[in-house]
């Protein structure tokens, strides 16, 4: 039985690839898009997500829930890596008649549906999520895992070099998020650092004769062409790579401790490792992947067939 999957996301680049990976298993089912804002404010989120499921045209596509935005002065965005609109500046014909839900209303009802077994990738700022820990608490509890990109522990971050992007863009929400008890694995970027698409990986996705191995391959074009985050020529999958870790748990390694969140001043969105205390707040933080067979497996999903590395 395919696993029942909310994607949490602020639909950039790599967001895409996560979702396309999602949605092009037959081991997940992706029961909802919900937009958060991140790399773009949540409305160009949902617009990425319409643009996105126009052109990759899931059989069943998924609704759409618009959540929140971070409302700090002075926050960073990704724009610089993934374009003004988050998603290449490329030709992607625009949405089509999108009317997002309430975000609170998509959980509720992915989750009650689920029955207990719906599974949370949240690929972006944890705003939602922390704002339905305050909310409804016990919504959340009837969830089954909850995966998250984000964090850099032992590792420098890439929003500032104490901070990764997602937990610096709501440092108050991940703290909350972390410390709740609640079911968590996090992929940090100690891990989804690891893993980079070159251009071998965009021309065979590019070259599959897939919809998504064609759309991901004009999105990941535009990164592999700015000279910014890892290097040129390279592009990280942060979001896909935490989607992997759901899919394929044996690719990784993983440790149980606290996380905590540095909430304000020049380390804001610092993850920092807290071992000892409240167990129950412990989550579980992976520490390796096996880097060749993640790629191999994320691109076969892609594009239906093996990858030569
Ligand atoms: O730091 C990487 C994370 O920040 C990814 O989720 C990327 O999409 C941005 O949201
Ligand atoms: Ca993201």
């Amino acid at each position: 039985m395919a696993v029942p999957v909310l994607i949490d996301t602020d639909m950039g680049i790599d967001d895409a690839v996560a979702a396309c990976l999602a949605m092009t298993s037959d081991r997940l089912d992706v029961r909802a898009l919900v937009a958060v804002g991140g790399n773009v404010p949540s409305s160009q989120a949902v617009e990425n997500i319409g643009r996105l499921l126009g052109a990759i045209r899931p059989p069943v596509p998924p609704p759409i829930g618009q959540g929140l935005d971070q409302t700090a002065t002075g926050l960073m965005d990704r724009t610089a890596l993934f374009g003004r609109d988050g998603f290449g500046e490329c030709d992607l014909a625009p949405a089509r008649k999108i009317r997002p839900a309430n975000f609170r209303e998509v959980y509720k009802k992915a989750i009650d549906d689920a029955g207990g077994e719906l599974v949370i990738l949240a690929l972006a700022p944890l705003t939602n999520i922390a704002a339905l820990l305050d909310e409804s608490p016990d919504l959340l509890r009837a969830a089954r895992h909850i995966y998250i990109s984000g964090g850099a522990v032992w590792t420098q971050g890439n929003a500032t070099p104490a901070a990764e992007f997602n937990m610096r863009r709501d440092p108050a929400a991940a703290a909350r998020v972390f410390a709740s008890g609640l079911p968590i694995t996090v992929a940090p970027l100690d891990v989804s650092g690891l893993v980079a698409l070159d251009e071998s990986h965009v021309a065979h996705l590019a070259a599959s004769g897939y919809r998504t191995g064609e759309v991901l391959a004009r999105l990941l074009r535009f990164v592999l062409e700015q000279d910014t985050e890892p290097a040129y020529g390279k592009c990280h999958v942060h979001d896909a790579l935490t989607a992997g870790s759901l899919l394929w748990p044996d690719l990784f390694l993983k440790t149980r401790m606290r996380l905590d969140v540095v909430a304000d001043g020049p380390q804001s969105g610092r993850t920092k490792p807290a071992l000892g205390g409240d167990a129950s707040r412990r989550i579980d933080l992976l520490t390796a992947v096996n880097a060749v067979d993640f790629l191999g497996n994320l691109l076969e999903s892609l594009c239906h067939e093996a990858f030569v590395v």
